[in-house]
This record gives C-alpha cells, sequence and structure tokens, in this order.
C-alpha cells in the first residue's frame, strides 16, 4: 500500500542560495520553490524539534547535513524547521504513538528522495542500473542522510568521486583492492569511469569505447598515423577492440602481476 499521495503541503523552502538550482527541478511557483514532501493520511508536520526527544543519537549531530536546513513558514509568520519530515513525512501520528507504522523509512523506499531529485529518477532507469527502483539497493547505501555531506560517502571527505572507492568497497572489495600495481586512474574515484546511477553502457561504463580511457591518456600520433600510448605503438591494437576487451589491459582496476594492468 503506498503511503504518499501526489497532492499535499507546499512547503516554502529557505531561501538559501545552494538549494534553489536543485528546487528548480522540483517545482516553482512565481519565484517560490515549493516542494511536495510525501504524505501520511492524517497526519500533519510537527517540525524538527519534536524529534529530538526520542532519537537524539541522530538530531545531535544532524546540523551539518546537506538537507537540514528545509523550513516553512507557518502563518504566524514563524519560521519552522521541517527537515526531518521532509524525507520521513509528516509526524504528528507517528510521535505520538512511537511506531514504525506512522512514518515513512526511505531506506525502504526512494520514492521520498526522487520526489525532490526528479532529475535522478531517469538515471536508475537506464539499461545499466543499480537496482534501486526496486529497493535491493537504498540511495542510502552511497549517501549519507543524516551527517555531513550527502554526497560524502561513509569517509567523511568532501566529494563522494573520491570517497566512493570505500563506499563502493563494501560491496565491490574485489574491484577496490589493494593491488601491487593499482592503476592510478582509482584515486580519482570510480566515478572517473562509472556511472553508478546508471548508463546506457555495460558494467554502467561513463563510455563503451576506448574514449573512456582518453579522457585521461591522450592520444599522441607524432608521425601522422601511428597511435602511440605509454612510449609503445599501439596502431595495430586499438582496431581488436577496447583497451580492456581486445585481449590486452584487462586487469583494468589494477593488477598483482602486470604493471602495465595486462591480467
Ligand atoms: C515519543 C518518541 C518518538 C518521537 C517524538 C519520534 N519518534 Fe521516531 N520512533 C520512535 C520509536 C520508539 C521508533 C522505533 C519503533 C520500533 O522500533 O518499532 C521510531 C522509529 C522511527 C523511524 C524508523 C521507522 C522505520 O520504519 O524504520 C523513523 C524514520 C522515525 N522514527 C522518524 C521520526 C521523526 C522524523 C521524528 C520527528 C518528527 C520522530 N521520529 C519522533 C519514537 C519517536
Ligand atoms: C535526506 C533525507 C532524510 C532526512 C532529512 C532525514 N532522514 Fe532519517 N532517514 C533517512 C534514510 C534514507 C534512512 C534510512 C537509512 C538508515 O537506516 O540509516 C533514515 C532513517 C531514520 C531513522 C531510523 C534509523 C534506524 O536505525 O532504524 C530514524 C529514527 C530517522 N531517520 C530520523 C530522522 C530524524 C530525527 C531526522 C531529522 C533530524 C531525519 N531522520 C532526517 C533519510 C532522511
Ligand atoms: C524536500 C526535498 C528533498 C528530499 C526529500 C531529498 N532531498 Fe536531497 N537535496 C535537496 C536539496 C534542496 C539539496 C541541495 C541541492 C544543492 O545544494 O544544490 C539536496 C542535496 C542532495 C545531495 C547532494 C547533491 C550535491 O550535488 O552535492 C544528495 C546526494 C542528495 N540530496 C540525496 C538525497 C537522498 C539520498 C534523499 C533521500 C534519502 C534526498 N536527497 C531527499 C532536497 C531534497
Ligand atoms: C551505488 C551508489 C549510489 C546509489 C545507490 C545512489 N547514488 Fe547518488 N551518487 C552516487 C555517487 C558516487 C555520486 C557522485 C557522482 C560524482 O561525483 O560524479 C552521486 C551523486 C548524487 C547526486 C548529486 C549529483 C547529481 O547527479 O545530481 C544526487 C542528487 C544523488 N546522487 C541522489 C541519489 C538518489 C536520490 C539516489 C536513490 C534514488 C541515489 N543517489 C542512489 C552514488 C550512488
Ligand atoms: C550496497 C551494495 C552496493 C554498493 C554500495 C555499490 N554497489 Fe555496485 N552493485 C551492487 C550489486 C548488488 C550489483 C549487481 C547489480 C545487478 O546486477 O543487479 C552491482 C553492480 C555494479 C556494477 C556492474 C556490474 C555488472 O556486472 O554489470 C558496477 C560497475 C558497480 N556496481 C559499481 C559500483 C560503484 C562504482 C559503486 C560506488 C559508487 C557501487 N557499485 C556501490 C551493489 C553495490
Ligand atoms: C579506469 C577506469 C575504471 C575505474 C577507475 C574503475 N573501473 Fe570498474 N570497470 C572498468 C571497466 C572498463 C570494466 C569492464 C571490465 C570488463 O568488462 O571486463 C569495469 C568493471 C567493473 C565491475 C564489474 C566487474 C565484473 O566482473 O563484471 C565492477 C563491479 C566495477 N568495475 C567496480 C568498480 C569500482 C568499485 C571501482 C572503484 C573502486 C571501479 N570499478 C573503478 C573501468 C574502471
Ligand atoms: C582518471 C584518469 C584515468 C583514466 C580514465 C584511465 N587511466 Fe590509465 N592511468 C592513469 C594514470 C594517472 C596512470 C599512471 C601514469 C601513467 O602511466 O600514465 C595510468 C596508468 C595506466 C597504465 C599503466 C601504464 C604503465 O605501463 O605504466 C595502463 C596500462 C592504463 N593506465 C590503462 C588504462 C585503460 C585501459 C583505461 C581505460 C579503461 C585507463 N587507463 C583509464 C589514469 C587514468
Amino acid at each position: 500500500m503506498p503511503r504518499f499521495s501526489r497532492f499535499g503541503y507546499p512547503i516554502l523552502l529557505s531561501a538559501l542560495g545552494a538549494w534553489s538550482l536543485l528546487l528548480v527541478s522540483c517545482m516553482v511557483v512565481g519565484e517560490r520553490a515549493l516542494v511536495i514532501p510525501p504524505q501520511i493520511p492524517g497526519a500533519t508536520l510537527v517540525g524538527s524539534d519534536s524529534c529530538t526527544k526520542c532519537h537524539s543519537g541522530i538530531t545531535h549531530r544532524f546540523h551539518d547535513a546537506t538537507h537540514a536546513h528545509l523550513s516553512q513558514t507557518l502563518e504566524s509568520g514563524k519560521v519552522q524547521n521541517i527537515s526531518c519530515e521532509s524525507c520521513h513525512g509528516p509526524a504528528s501520528q507517528h510521535v505520538k504513538a512511537g511506531t514504525r507504522d506512522t512514518i515513512i523509512n526511505p531506506k525502504n523506499n526512494p520514492e521520498s528522495c526522487l520526489r525532490c531529485h526528479v532529475n535522478n529518477r531517469a538515471e536508475f532507469t537506464l539499461p545499466h542500473t543499480h537496482q534501486v527502483l526496486n529497493g535491493k539497493i537504498s540511495c542510502n547505501d552511497c549517501h549519507n542522510p543524516h551527517q555531513g555531506a550527502a554526497n560524502s560517502g561513509d569517509a567523511g571527505a568532501r566529494s563522494l568521486a573520491t570517497a566512493a572507492n570505500q563506499t563502493c568497497a563494501k560491496c565491490h572489495p574485489a574491484q577496490s583492492g589493494h593491488y601491487i600495481f593499482p592503476h592510478e586512474a582509482m584515486r580519482d574515484g570510480c566515478v572517473s569511469c562509472h556511472s553508478p546511477h546508471g548508463s546506457v553502457n555495460d558494467k554502467m561504463l561513463k563510455a563503451r569505447n576506448t574514449s573512456l580511457c582518453y579522457q585521461c591518456h591522450f592520444q599522441n600520433q607524432p608521425s601522422g598515423t601511428s597511435i602511440i600510448h605509454g612510449g609503445v605503438d599501439h596502431s595495430n591494437n586499438v582496431i581488436r577492440g577496447t583497451c580492456w576487451s581486445a585481449g590486452c589491459h584487462e586487469a583494468v582496476h589494477g593488477s598483482n602481476v602486470n604493471s602495465s594492468l595486462r591480467f
């Protein structure tokens, strides 16, 4: 049974510069960015302060979270922080009952994230994607909802692009492993080659051909026709397939035996 309905309270978000960009993609009425939070039948918003009593572990470290500044203006003119409920739904019934069935947990349903992040929805419907829409993997397997930058991964780094190696390693230890000859590309993060939300390419690769590698390994054609990489003439190699599928650099993440990532 879906607990969300399409229509509900329009919420006026605090006009912080950084927020407005994304909000344009949510809904814009006049100059104001509006968002429709998830709905729980019969429940109303009570504000984030009322969560502290029972969830102090979360509220104490929430202040620096990306999503900590969502608010609504009450009829009295008072501004009320409703950050918690913008993801979890209005909590008037929950704060009385303290039961799981009176509140939404986005872990079990990515819809409460995607109703604001509408631009990201399509990525998860691409042919190669993490199985987020069917609930096998959650947004929060890779994103922090309650502390620090939502994009920082578990490592608490500023950018998931670099912290991702650790986030991804939880589930993909083989590719994230400590190699004797690591591919230095890994320092820029898994996202230099993969689009973890989804891609038209197999293995969620950012490109299906050698242009994936040419992002960093520039083509060098000194004599006009030959293709040189690392001082080696590759002219006859690159026509055989991609750099990793042509029987050459198959250990693209790193190798324990070969510094040229061959095995
Ligand atoms: C009176 C205490 C109380 C208050 C106030 C309270 N909660 Fe809870 N909440 C609980 C209890 C108890 C549970 C765990 C229920 C269980 O384990 O069955 C819970 C569980 C949750 C869950 C997990 C639900 C799930 O399905 O996993 C979420 C999310 C949640 N609360 C959010 C909130 C938010 C947001 C607020 C503030 C708007 C809030 N709570 C205020 C007592 C409270
Ligand atoms: C960006 C959306 C978002 C915001 C904002 C948010 N949460 Fe959550 N919350 C989540 C997600 C996703 C999960 C599931 C992840 C998990 O279990 O760690 C969750 C889980 C929870 C749980 C259940 C934790 C457990 O161990 O079962 C509670 C309680 C909770 N949130 C309370 C809050 C409170 C209180 C606030 C505000 C201070 C808040 N949340 C703000 C997304 C959010
Ligand atoms: C009420 C609307 C709303 C909901 C619900 C919401 N977000 Fe956000 N989210 C925002 C806004 C606004 C920003 C800030 C955008 C900016 O700074 O440009 C943001 C930022 C983010 C960022 C950082 C983007 C960046 O470029 O740094 C991530 C990641 C993110 N949200 C993930 C989530 C996840 C995962 C959930 C569900 C657990 C969620 N959001 C739920 C509104 C929302
Ligand atoms: C498998 C891991 C993974 C999952 C699952 C995941 N993300 Fe992401 N997401 C990332 C990574 C990694 C980045 C950073 C990409 C970069 O830096 O190039 C990112 C970036 C983002 C951003 C900011 C950049 C952008 O594309 O707008 C938002 C917003 C976001 N994710 C929302 C979500 C939401 C909502 C969900 C669930 C529906 C989700 N993500 C599920 C890994 C994931
Ligand atoms: C919570 C566990 C989890 C996390 C975290 C996670 N993944 Fe995955 N990943 C999976 C699962 C499960 C699959 C298999 C998907 C399927 O086929 O259903 C997968 C598939 C993949 C594939 C495609 C494999 C194939 O055979 O097509 C790539 C590439 C990938 N993940 C990269 C990443 C990257 C990069 C990150 C970090 C941003 C990441 N994953 C984070 C669980 C995870
Ligand atoms: C230099 C580019 C590059 C980087 C960086 C990279 N990958 Fe890959 N990855 C690839 C290519 C290319 C393939 C496809 C290999 C193939 O088809 O044999 C692949 C395949 C995968 C697969 C599927 C493996 C399989 O056997 O099906 C997973 C999972 C994966 N990568 C995870 C990661 C993770 C996690 C990271 C970061 C720790 C990462 N990758 C960093 C290029 C890269
Ligand atoms: C994000 C940047 C980046 C991407 C993308 C990238 N590489 Fe690399 N790669 C590096 C860096 C940096 C080095 C180490 C310096 C050097 O040798 O050029 C390196 C080294 C290598 C080496 C070892 C060279 C040697 O013998 O010492 C091979 C082989 C290689 N890369 C193949 C690939 C292949 C194949 C792809 C595409 C799947 C790829 N690289 C994509 C950055 C990248």
